[in-house]
């Protein structure tokens, strides 16, 4: 992460400082709130998250003397980062007092959770990801890092690449997807945009990637629930996208809340030394999650918070992330010689040596009033905006060709999302502002479309409309951290509405705003298209307007399975088959009341084109596949289509999952024009670990497949062989 006299410079720092400032570099600290609010600054935000407090409430908290940012501790050097800080002149303030007023004037980091934009918010991660576009993924990163920035945050807990295949744990809102491939190009993505091409510009970040490792498997989907995952599950699907982002350079880590094998992630040595460091060689930063080392107790890995502090750190975490357990108990650890003072120093260098490379031994502020005035939210930053909406939104059903609509057509729109600015953004988007947001009334208004907005849906009989969109779905608080659900159907009032509309006979079109896939198999049958819009961001109204009149074509795919109820989750496509796979027969692996198959599959999305896929080829070429398919614009409109490969091996060691996305790709054609797509896959794509832990790779049959969705491939076959045995060294 240093070159040679930055390390030397690190040394320097380390021998001056005196045990109380190397335990505070350690110390990552909220703030907390005095008077009526005693609480912590997290606890505040989790309140603005489930309703309890307003945006505006919390502002002005954080602006007033109610909160108190320990600046004695600070003077002393006893606290080394804050969080939860997007203020500018309080960052300046605490900053000041770190460089000019502590002994050593050891620069503060300031961690935000800048996660899908910062004021230009961007479609929440799951909708972006179903752009499956790399290069969008990294652009929207650099314009939130460059946002973040320059209101003084230097550090962001982003990007989240768990693996997510439980439509009921609500933070699948954040991940990618269900896909380890996916979550990997994605996540280092993401850390390539937030981190930019050098750290120590004022305009870049660190990327903090999480949870480490497995929090998308919580048993039932429940938040912050035990996770029970073999070692080659872990090593095939999970770990894959944490590697891909250390391989990206990211800087930080972020342990999962969970275990592992019965071993919290915070405390989880072979995790965070082990895999992360000597397997891997990660040189960066571990932080804790919020409180999670205080909560090892409670867990029952501890026996008290001195010893969560002491197994935390000798495991290899850091930074303790607001518990206290590291402030209060460290310095008793090391005198009673309890705790391995190497431990401490390499936690101690990994912040001094972040803090170096991110310039801010050089220039501690790097911001001002008005940089942060000229970088945040622009025209254009609204522009890559809406270009991200646009992407995200999926088209799941269009019969009758209803959409594109009309130029002239006017709209009937109802339902407690049309109109709502707020619940645009989704879950995560602290740094937002209610006014940036445009809502799909705001959107006709400015556009210039016909439309009737019936915020009493008692009116609807008699309107002259001539199609209803109903916004509905989620609002962004049940989806997200701690909002888990054990029911994602739609909720009563929406099919309440729907029903209302669909009973005046004119066509109807949902418009859904969600954060997790939500069990819509009676939507399907209801009403004539569906647009799956997620959580949109500021442009939201914008982008869908530009969907539904056709101004774009949508052209985004599933990254996740819907099911047809919560009680199928976890349900995903690359599962692996069982002796009886769902069939006609009684004895078969099915449910008796809902269909196998899912309502809408992974990698699924229409556009208002068609595309023919034809001469799919597999060739081998040393240890590689080469793999060639043709794919035809047979419609009249230009068009982008994501091209999806996946393989499946019918015989293994260990039985392989029916289909395994292996590489994508996204074109763009012009009507009638035909275009021959190669992929490349190394034979180490067709690898996995045996029941030794051996990575092998089988002789025999592999199947290729390749098309515009999991459930719609061609499929060809060939033979692989490796050596004897098929071994893979
Ligand atoms: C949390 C989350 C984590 C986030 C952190 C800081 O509770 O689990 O994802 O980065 O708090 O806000």
């Amino acid at each position: 992460m240093l070159d040679e006299k930055q390390e030397l410079r690190l040394k320097e720092i380390m021998s001056q400082m005196t045990l109380e400032e190397k335990i505070g570099q350690l110390q990552y600290s909220g703030g907390s709130a005095v008077g009526a609010f005693e609480v912590d600054v997290e606890e505040l935000i989790n309140m603005v998250y489930d309703g309890r407090m307003t945006k505006a409430e919390l502002m002005k908290i954080l602006s007033s003397t109610e909160m108190d940012y320990h600046e004695e501790d600070l003077r002393a050097g006893r606290i080394g980062s804050y969080g939860g800080v997007n203020d500018l002149n309080l960052f300046l303030r605490l900053q000041k007092i770190a460089v000019e007023e502590s002994r050593l004037g050891i620069p503060l980091f300031f961690g935000y959770d800048v996660v899908h934009g910062h004021r230009t918010v961007t479609p929440i991660p799951l909708g972006e990801s179903c752009a499956w576009e790399i290069e969008l993924w990294e652009r929207t990163a650099r314009m939130a890092a460059e946002e973040a920035a320059s209101c003084g945050i230097k550090m962001t807990f982003a990007p989240m690449v768990d693996v997510a295949k439980d439509a009921r744990w609500g933070r699948i809102a954040e991940s990618a997807g269900e896909d380890t491939l996916l979550n990997g190009a994605y996540g280092a993505a993401k850390v390539k945009g937030f981190q930019g091409k050098d750290l120590s510009s004022p305009d870049s970040i660190a990327s903090c990637m999480k949870h480490f490792a497995g929090y998308g498997f919580s048993e039932a989907g429940r938040d912050y629930n035990r996770v029970d995952i073999s070692i080659q599950r872990l090593y095939e699907e999970i770990f894959p996208a944490f590697k891909a982002c250390v391989k990206a350079g990211v800087s930080s880590v972020m342990p999962a809340f969970n275990d592992i094998n019965g071993v919290p992630c915070s405390v989880n040595s072979w995790l965070l030394t082990d895999v992360l460091r000597k397997e891997w060689g990660f040189d960066g930063l571990t932080i804790s999650d919020a409180n999670a080392i205080g909560e090892c107790v409670i867990h029952g890995i501890a026996a008290d918070r001195e010893d969560a502090a002491k197994q935390a750190l000798e495991a290899g975490m850091d930074i303790d992330m607001s518990s206290n357990c590291y402030a209060e108990h460290l310095k008793t650890l090391v005198e009673t010689k309890t705790l391995n003072m190497n431990a401490l120093n390499r936690a101690v260098e990994d912040v001094i040596r972040l803090k170096l490379a991110l310039g801010l031994f050089d220039d501690p502020y790097q911001t001002t009033a008005q940089r942060q005035k000229d970088t945040l939210i622009s025209p254009e930053k609204r522009m890559l905006a809406r270009e991200a909406a646009q992407k995200s939104i999926v088209l799941l059903k269009n019969e009758e060709k209803i959409l594109p609509l009309r130029l002239d057509t006017h709209l009937g729109i109802a339902g407690m999302l049309a109109d709502n600015r707020a619940e645009m953004t989704g879950t995560w988007a602290m740094g937002a502002e209610e006014e940036d947001c445009i809502s799909l009334v705001d959107a006709c208004k400015t556009q210039g479309v016909k439309y009737t907005f019936f915020n009493d849906i008692e009116n609807i009989l008699i309107s002259d409309c001539d199609v209803f969109i109903a916004a509905i779905g989620e609002s962004k608080g049940e989806s997200g951290e701690a909002a888990s659900r054990s029911n994602i159907d739609l909720c009563e009032a929406d099919i309440k509405l729907l029903k209302k509309l669909i009973e005046t006979g004119k066509p109807v079109i949902a418009v859904l705003f969600n954060g997790r896939p939500l069990a819509i198999g009676w939507l399907k049958e209801k009403v004539l298209a569906i647009l799956e819009a997620w959580h949109p961001g500021v442009e939201a109204g914008n982008a869908i307007l530009d969907i539904l009149f056709g101004k774009v074509n949508p052209s985004a795919k599933l990254t996740t399975t819907f099911p047809n109820a919560a009680g199928q989750c976890p349900m995903y496509y690359d599962h692996i088959n069982t002796g009886r796979p769902s069939g006609k027969s009684k004895f078969s692996s099915k449910y008796l009341d809902v269909p196998s198959e899912p309502v809408y599959p992974f990698g699924y999305g229409l556009s208002y084109t068609s595309f023919a896929y034809s001469n799919l080829d597999v060739k081998i070429r040393d240890k590689e596949l080469l793999v060639s398919v043709a794919v035809q614009n047979t419609g009249s409109c230009n068009g982008d289509e994501i091209v999806q490969c996946y393989i499946h091996d019918p015989v293994g060691r260990r039985v392989r999952p029916v289909q395994k996305l292996v590489d994508f790709a996204k074109i763009s054609l012009a009507p009638q024009e035909s275009r021959i797509l190669s992929f490349i896959i190394p034979f180490e794509k067709l690898g996995y670990y045996d029941q030794t832990m051996q990575f092998v790779i089988d002789d025999g049959t592999i199947k290729v497949m390749a098309g515009g969705s999991s459930v719609d491939c061609l499929c060809k076959e060939i033979q692989i062989k490796m050596k004897l045995g098929g071994n893979y060294a």
